[in-house]
């Protein structure tokens, strides 16, 4: 970042002296007031919930331009990335800063390859679960648990302990989303399989079953790859900020990464896929496109607290760009599986059109986003509704360790502790007891 010709100024009505903030610039997008000396010049803090106007960090991984709609990993736009590259490829470059090239591919690709197998202890670990718990609460278990069987890559302070790590969970994230669902299924966990591409391997561990061959079908994998992909970074998005927060205490990556699963699983973050699929089935049971007229008067109505998941973003204000290419993979995907008269399709594509025609929506620039449409394509492909969010950490997981990382090579990072505006009692004496 650079210091920016301009100043910001604050003034005060009572004739207090007006202070003068610095003003950064970054690449693209806005400029920054350094409000760091704010404290101890006023003795005020600044009052921002829910971090609508504050940039938390510098970072150099994630840009987006929410009013045109634009999503560019380490400056490349996420269209050329989805259509050009695979998700190794983005990993690469969300990790290191650069696209891959092909030396640099083979060994990325076979480093991950040979750490996609987890400790056998935590297969014991796993059956602690019940077999019906949610696959988010058990990934969040499993991958905190991993901080008790890799300490030889806990050391914060050094980059290569980071590195380790960092591949360690972008190579095992995948056997242990696969060995939640064999779980829940109450069938064998099935082991990776070394000459498999990344996304062809997570396939094979979450279909295969020991008594017959299996054969990756390449639809299937082409579509998730791509859908790891659109969900790889995002820049300061609520679980990205709570790895940053939580690593900012010094704790190892596990429990950090482990920290952003569980803030993922939220509906309103990475748990609207799976709340926007069920939006869809209950609407398709109740009646189906009839009822899309009703079930919008319900959305637009405050008291009702029904909400169009899979719609509206605290930074978009325009479509989303992967939900365009969520769309366009779920066209792709169903015609390929024969499927193209999926009637979750047909209604998901129905509630857009009506959606973005009414004043409701258009008056607050609620557009589709990356969960209204990766429901239908992962059913589609046979991922059962409540795995979706476990897909979406899986593939979030190279960016949340990246940041992870970024924010550790600063020396100048301290740690996160945001302060308040009290309004509860003032100091007071307890009462003579009895
Ligand atoms: C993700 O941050 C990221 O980058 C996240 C993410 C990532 O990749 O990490 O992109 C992934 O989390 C995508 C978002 C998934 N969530 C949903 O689809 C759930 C439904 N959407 C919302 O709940 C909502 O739009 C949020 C949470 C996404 C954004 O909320 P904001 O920015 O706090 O906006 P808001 O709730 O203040 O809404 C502004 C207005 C309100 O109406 P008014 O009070 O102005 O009259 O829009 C309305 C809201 O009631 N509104 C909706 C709506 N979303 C917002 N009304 C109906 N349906 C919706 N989905």
């Amino acid at each position: 970042m650079h210091l920016s010709d301009k100043k910001a100024t604050l003034s005060f009505s009572d004739g207090s002296a007006p202070i003068d903030f610095p003003v950064y610039q970054g690449t693209v997008g806005p400029d920054v007031i350094d409000i760091r000396k704010l404290y101890g010049q006023t003795g005020m803090f600044t009052y921002d919930p829910g971090f609508m106007a504050t940039a938390a960090c510098e970072s150099a991984i994630t840009f987006i331009d929410g009013d045109k709609g634009q999503l560019l990993y380490r400056g490349y736009p996420i269209d050329q990335l989805a259509t050009n590259c695979d998700f190794m490829d983005v990993s690469y470059l969300i990790l290191n800063g650069d696209l891959p090239n092909a030396a640099q591919k083979t060994e990325f690709d076979s480093l991950v390859t040979h750490h996609t197998m987890v400790h056998e202890q935590l297969h014991f670990f796993l059956r602690g679960f019940r077999r019906d718990a949610h696959p988010m609460a058990v990934l969040t278990g499993l991958v905190g648990a991993m901080a008790a069987f890799y300490h030889d890559s806990t050391d914060i302070t050094n980059p290569r302990h980071r590195e380790v790590s960092a591949i360690r969970l972008i190579a095992k994230m995948p056997t242990l989303v696969a060995m939640a669902y064999k779980f829940s299924q109450g069938q064998p966990s099935i082991y990776p399989q070394n000459n498999l591409s990344y996304t062809g391997n997570f396939v094979r561990m979450m279909f295969a079953n020991p008594c017959e061959d299996y054969q990756v079908n390449e639809v299937v994998e082409r579509a998730l790859d791509r859908i790891f992909i659109l969900h790889a970074d995002h820049e300061q998005n609520a679980s990205t900020s709570t790895v940053r927060l939580c690593g900012s205490s010094g704790t190892n990556p596990f429990a950090a990464i482990a920290a952003g699963v569980a803030c993922l699983w939220g509906p309103a973050h990475g748990g609207a896929n799976e709340a926007c699929l069920q939006m869809l089935e209950h609407l398709q049971a109740n009646g189906g496109v009839e009822k899309v007229g009703e079930f919008m008067q319900q959305v637009k109505d405050k008291t009702s607290g029904v909400r169009l998941m899979g719609f509206g973003h605290r930074v978009y204000k325009n479509y989303d760009p992967r939900a365009k290419l969520m769309q366009q993979t779920c066209k792709e995907v169903l015609a390929a599986l024969g499927l193209e008269k999926d009637p979750l399709f047909k209604l998901a594509m129905e509630l857009e059109r009506i959606a973005l025609e009414d004043p409701y929506f258009v008056e607050r620039k609620l557009y589709p986003n990356v969960d209204f449409y990766s429901g239908i394509v992962q059913r589609a492909i046979g991922i059962p509704t409540s795995l979706f969010t476990a897909i979406f950490a899986l593939a979030r997981t190279v960016g949340w360790i990246a940041q992870w990382n970024e924010m550790l090579s600063d020396p100048d990072y301290k740690i996160g502790r945001p302060r308040q505006l009290y309004t509860g009692s003032a100091v007071r004496d307890v009462a003579k007891r009895r």
